[in-house]
């Protein structure tokens, strides 16, 4: 193992404590669920993507997708939270990020590798890497936004502002080498690079091979992303690409544990392994019930926004398929309890 895996990663006046990341994940990676991740005690943890143009006109709800857990009060201390922006007008984007760092964003990351008809109709996510033209103006303008913010609030310290990606469009056009170059140009202090292209999705088997060309290519730290389900495919990563540092994405959807089972590999520790049933459906209820304590509406709300979540913690157990229709029909936290107790108590 790299002995390099073990030490802090600087992303310009920043220094995460560690190289695990966790990936932003539209509707997923929420205040609730990012609070829980932070007990992991990852290096930095992502937003989900916000849109540029609803944070400039102060949406109530996007306003809410940044906010910060209370992490000063958590054991260990602080872990950074990086603001991921979505958006094709330059002058939008660097307002945007702007507002982020004023509401206390440790680092501003632009979304270039959305795939999503919605966001790519509008020049939007990956569509950036077929118009980079486009994307240098938005990578200057952002970075130029926060030597402005960093002069105007008499700042110590640069707010970073760093890029996601794929490997390309399609495999005719993967870009991914010159796209990191042009960043790094740009004044980007780190990209991450998820190994796949616009076409594929998500699906298939995430490149390696795109990440290592990436970090052999530039001088700024690398981060690479794709199919980390496990501490052995964080080892693997890190070790076949030489990336700086790794992103989980989908492998910590009801398994937050993974992160903390990954910084331990990486220190030459012994991970703790998935915990039992009992554990899982405990934490899951915790989840709940941190989901709707940040809920506006309350109960009905919360069990809505919680259906993924729950189907994935619920992943490997027993009669899985079962619990998951039947929570999708269930309003209240209450009947989550009694399922959750009465489906603990069957085995
Ligand atoms: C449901 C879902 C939502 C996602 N939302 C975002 C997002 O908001 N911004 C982004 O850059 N990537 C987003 N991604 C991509 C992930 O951050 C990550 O790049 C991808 O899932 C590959 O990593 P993995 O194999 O570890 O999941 C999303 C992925 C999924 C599955």
């Amino acid at each position: 193992m790299n002995g390099t895996c073990l030490n802090p990663l600087p992303i310009g006046e920043l220094t995460l404590k560690n190289r695990v990341i966790t990936a932003p994940m539209a509707g997923l990676t929420n205040y609730a669920f990012r609070q829980i991740l932070s007990r992991q005690r990852p290096g930095l943890i992502f937003t989900e993507m916000i849109s540029a143009q609803a944070l400039v006109y102060q949406n109530q709800k996007t306003l809410e997708l940044i906010q910060k857990p209370p992490q000063a009060i958590d054991e260990g201390g602080f872990v950074p939270l990086a603001v991921q922006l979505s958006g094709s007008d330059p002058a939008y984007m660097a307002q945007a990020a702007k507002l982020a760092a004023k509401l206390g964003a440790d680092v501003i990351d632009l979304n270039m590798g959305c795939p999503a008809p919605k966001i790519i109709k509008n020049g939007e996510g990956c569509r950036l890497m077929q118009t980079p033209d486009l994307a240098a103006r938005i990578m200057e303008a952002v970075v130029c936004a926060m030597e402005q913010y960093q002069a105007e609030e008499n700042l110590t310290t640069k707010i970073p502002v760093t890029v996601k990606f794929r490997s390309g469009w399609d495999d005719e056009s993967i870009n991914c080498v010159p796209f990191a170059k042009m960043a790094e140009n740009l004044g980007i202090f780190a990209v991450t690079v998820h190994g796949r292209t616009r076409q594929q999705f998500y699906g298939g088997k995430a490149d390696r091979d795109c990440i290592a060309q990436v970090a052999a290519a530039v001088d700024i730290p690398v981060i690479g992303n794709g199919d980390i389900i496990s501490p052995a495919d964080a080892v693997a990563m890190l070790q076949q690409t030489g990336c700086a540092g790794i992103m989980v994405g989908r492998g910590m959807l009801g398994n937050p544990w993974l992160i903390a089972d990954i910084i331990a590999v990486l220190s030459g520790g012994v991970p703790r392994g998935k915990p039992d049933k009992a554990e899982i459906l405990r934490a899951a209820l915790a989840h709940l019930r941190l989901q709707a304590a940040y809920s506006p509406n309350g109960d009905e709300m919360a069990v809505c926004a919680m259906r993924t979540h729950l189907a994935h913690y619920f992943k490997g157990m027993k009669h899985a398929a079962m619990m998951r229709q039947a929570v999708n029909q269930m309003k209240t936290i209450k009947e989550i309890e009694l399922a959750f107790a009465d489906w603990s108590a069957k085995e």
